[in-house]
């Protein structure tokens, strides 16, 4: 007998629908996956209390097969979730390590459909181009981004993160989404025969969306969340609600609300001049107080080197020794940084060398300062700075080292290890490359590991040098 599911199309939705179907014991082939429709009332699912937690269940499944699950759930494909049913389905019949077996059709189809959703994701992080607008006397940056699937939600954090001090809005036709430096709000898609070109982003802007943060809305948001629905008949803007709620869905998912608390805001924006000048800059971010690394480094250490130079080196953050010097790679790391750069036959002279992070972040250690890795929140805080020096520099080639950098540079898929070796564009630059941390080669484990490794990484920097021949 066919049953039908029908649940919200999110990933929530399907998996609640999904623990339900496999608790009655379900078989794939029996179920009909209906998602809930844009015109079904969105009220009585508003009202729904989103468990913080996942609700206990006996299904148990491999930690791969959430996050894939959780980004095949945005692809454009309706067989997503029968897809996604099935694979559940069989790692909970005796086959727990189907997710390894690449070679699987439905492993194979699982594979491809978030591979097309790590490549939107990424397309939209690099192509989304804000324009400013002025409203009410405040500034808002708004851009216009059409995504093959929807992937609006999911993108959505890191650009609060990312642009946690600006009010900005992305429209689309699929999901638009709007951050005003403390919420994301999501509303509907705008329609495709709206599209605006390029530099008409604006009249559909106020056309659509202003109103939204009309503060009268997001009080009926703020009370519909924390009233019971039966309580509403008796205000006076009651009647309202079911019209304001379906204009404006804001249910926000734990990943947003994750998102929220850690890009809340109160450090304040970098105060980057609009110099093109590398010194007056300089002089500015010596000043930053932008985040609370400030208080506790000594100073600011800026990039250093040629501001004309074609090939950029981004690191971490300045260790100890750079923290007293006030200069980038002076220390341990930039020690062995340099003797690689010259075994693979690279000038540091001709480079420019700066941080993701331009203050030393340490926990003490007896009456030593311990590196300690910067948080996302000090790397967003930072990057204006590192934005500014890209600005200037222009470099052909940026070499990011290690995790932190490629992460500022690449966003926060990136994966040293995997993605070591190749080439790639970033928002700064064409020909991005993406290597290890030479303070890695410190900490290998023995000497055969650490020859290894250093092998490894001058193999990394020929290409690099060869790059910088070819540009
Ligand atoms: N590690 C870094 O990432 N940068 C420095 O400047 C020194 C050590
Ligand atoms: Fe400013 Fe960067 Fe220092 Fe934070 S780490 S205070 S953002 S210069």
């Amino acid at each position: 007998m066919l049953r039908q599911a029908t649940f919200l199309p999110t990933f929530a939705g399907w998996q609640k629908a999904a623990r339900a179907a496999l608790l009655a014991e379900t078989p794939p082939d029996s179920i009909l996956w209906q998602e809930i429709g844009e015109n079904q009332p969105l009220l009585d699912l508003a009202e729904e209390p989103e468990p913080a937690q996942p609700a206990r269940s006996t299904v148990k499944v491999p930690k791969k097969f959430v996050e894939v699950a959780t980004r095949v759930a945005c692809h454009a494909d309706p067989q997503r979730w029968a897809l996604l049913y099935r694979v559940l389905w069989r790692i909970t019949h005796g086959e727990h390590q189907l997710m390894e077996i690449a070679v699987d059709a439905d492993i194979h189809a699982l594979a491809q459909m978030d591979k097309a959703i790590r490549h939107d994701v990424h397309k939209m992080r690099a192509f989304v181009r804000f324009r400013t607008i002025e409203h009410e006397g405040e500034t808002w940056y708004v851009a216009w981004f059409e995504p093959a699937h929807h992937i609006v939600e999911l993108n959505a954090p890191f650009f609060a993160d990312r642009f946690a001090q600006m009010n900005w809005s992305i429209l689309t036709p699929d999901r638009c989404v709007h951050w005003d430096g403390k919420d994301l709000t999501f509303t509907e898609g705008v329609p495709k025969s709206e599209a605006p070109l390029e530099d008409a982003v604006e009249p559909l802007w106020q056309k659509y969306y202003a109103h939204i943060f009309n503060p009268a809305r997001v009080k009926v948001h703020a009370m519909t969340k924390e009233m019971p629905k039966r309580y509403w008949k008796n205000l006076p803007e009651a009647q309202l609600i079911p019209e304001l709620l379906r204009k404006a869905p804001t249910r926000v998912n734990s990943m947003m609300a994750k998102s929220r608390a850690s890009a809340a805001v109160d450090f304040h924006p970098a105060p980057v001049p609009e110099s093109d000048d590398w010194a007056v800059v300089k002089k500015a971010a010596c000043g930053c107080t932008a985040c609370p690394l400030y208080k506790t480094g000594t100073q600011t250490v800026f990039g250093e080197g040629s501001w004309k130079s074609e090939l950029v080196f981004i690191g971490e953050q300045p260790g100890d020794s750079e923290d007293l010097a006030g200069k980038p790679f002076v220390g341990p790391a930039g020690q062995l940084l340099d003797r690689a750069l010259a075994d693979a036959g690279i000038d540091r002279q001709l480079a420019y060398v700066t941080n993701a992070v331009k203050h030393f972040k340490w926990v003490p250690s007896g009456k030593r300062r311990l590196h300690k890795t910067p948080s996302p929140r000090e790397v967003a805080a930072c990057r204006p700075w590192l934005e500014a020096e890209m600005r200037i520099v222009k470099p052909k080639v940026v070499v990011c080292l290690g995790s932190t950098a490629a992460q500022a540079v690449l966003g926060p898929e990136v994966r040293v290890l995997r993605d070591r070796g190749t080439f790639r564009p970033s928002a700064f630059c064409e020909q991005t490359f993406v290597t290890v941390h030479p303070s890695s080669l410190l900490r290998a484990p023995d000497e055969a590991a650490r020859e290894e490794a250093y092998r490894l990484f001058i193999a990394d920097l020929k290409k690099v040098a060869h790059k910088m021949s070819a540009v």
